[in-house]
């Protein structure tokens, strides 16, 4: 029988864009195809199955180290891209732009793809993660400055801010949720730190953030992905900053557009 032509196994419905990652990925081996297919179907999320994941067009190694940047996050960059055009006219010269909680590097790898003109250096608490970021920006020819840091931590007291800082910290909970593809069992197998903040705040860690920058005073531009949260929830967590306004790339979607200083 040809695996391409056969029912999916019982357990995780078939997605389209998930059986064209692992029809990519098996590259015509029909065995492997339908082995993917098999751990896919008993629930592993088709970017680990692939070994990689696709984003804007790029393509990222992806594996168990890092967790799997969401295609709605293209909604993150494209607002980056946005307002960064806007303020390096401002500034005129190149942005240093920092990503808050990298991962796997694939925004800032896809931004510094699209504005090589930019640099970027990306924090993130993970270390394995921070490895798999160094692999995707090798793979890629980019220079990414990368650290590992809880918070701002291992920002060097003495360097300048950036001009422009963003992120997708961990936010929500297992409920909280882009579409039905992607439940709580998929989030639940990327790393511990990674995909929800723990705590009672669905935004704790957009907070501690938000706190911090404040208390920094840093004159940043700030954009914060918070996901599907409730509008209440983003309007306490921004409450601290001198100025925000919140946009919605997508009606159910909410990025923070703000500053720590006026
Ligand atoms: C939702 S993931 C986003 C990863 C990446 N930006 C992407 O879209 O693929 C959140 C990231 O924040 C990192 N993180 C969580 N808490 C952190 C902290 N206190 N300091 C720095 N990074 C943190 C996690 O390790 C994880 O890589």
């Amino acid at each position: 029988m040809n695996p391409l032509s056969e029912t999916p196994a019982p357990g995780r419905p078939a997605d389209p864009q998930d059986d064209s990652l692992l029809i990519l990925a098996a590259g015509g081996d029909e065995g492997l195809l339908a082995k993917m297919r098999q751990r896919h179907a008993a629930g592993e999320p088709a970017p680990y199955v692939a070994g990689f994941l696709l984003f804007r067009g790029h393509r990222f190694t992806m594996d168990h180290r890092a967790y799997i940047t969401d295609p709605e996050l293209t909604h993150l960059v494209d607002a980056v891209a946005s307002a960064g055009t806007s303020l390096a006219a401002q500034l005129r010269r190149p942005l240093r732009l920092l990503e808050f909680g990298i991962g796997a590097g694939t925004l800032s790898l896809s931004l510094k793809i699209e504005h090589p003109e930019w640099s970027f250096t990306g924090l993130d608490i993970d270390p394995p993660a921070l490895a798999l970021a160094r692999t995707n920006a090798a793979a890629h020819g980019v220079a990414l400055e990368l650290l590992e840091s809880d918070f701002l931590s291992a920002w060097p007291a003495a360097a300048e801010p950036p001009d422009l800082l963003f992120g997708d910290p961990p936010w929500g909970g297992p409920t909280d949720l882009y579409d039905e593809t992607r439940d709580g069992h998929y989030y639940d197998q990327m790393p511990a730190l990674s995909a929800y903040p723990g705590g009672t705040s669905p935004c704790g860690i957009h907070d501690e953030l938000i706190r911090r920058l404040c208390a920094l005073g840093w004159p940043s531009a700030l954009i914060l992905n918070y996901g599907v949260l409730p509008a209440a929830v983003i309007e306490r967590s921004a409450a601290p900053l001198a100025e925000w306004r919140v946009v919605h790339p997508r009606p159910d979607i909410s990025v923070l557009l703000g500053c720590a200083r006026a």
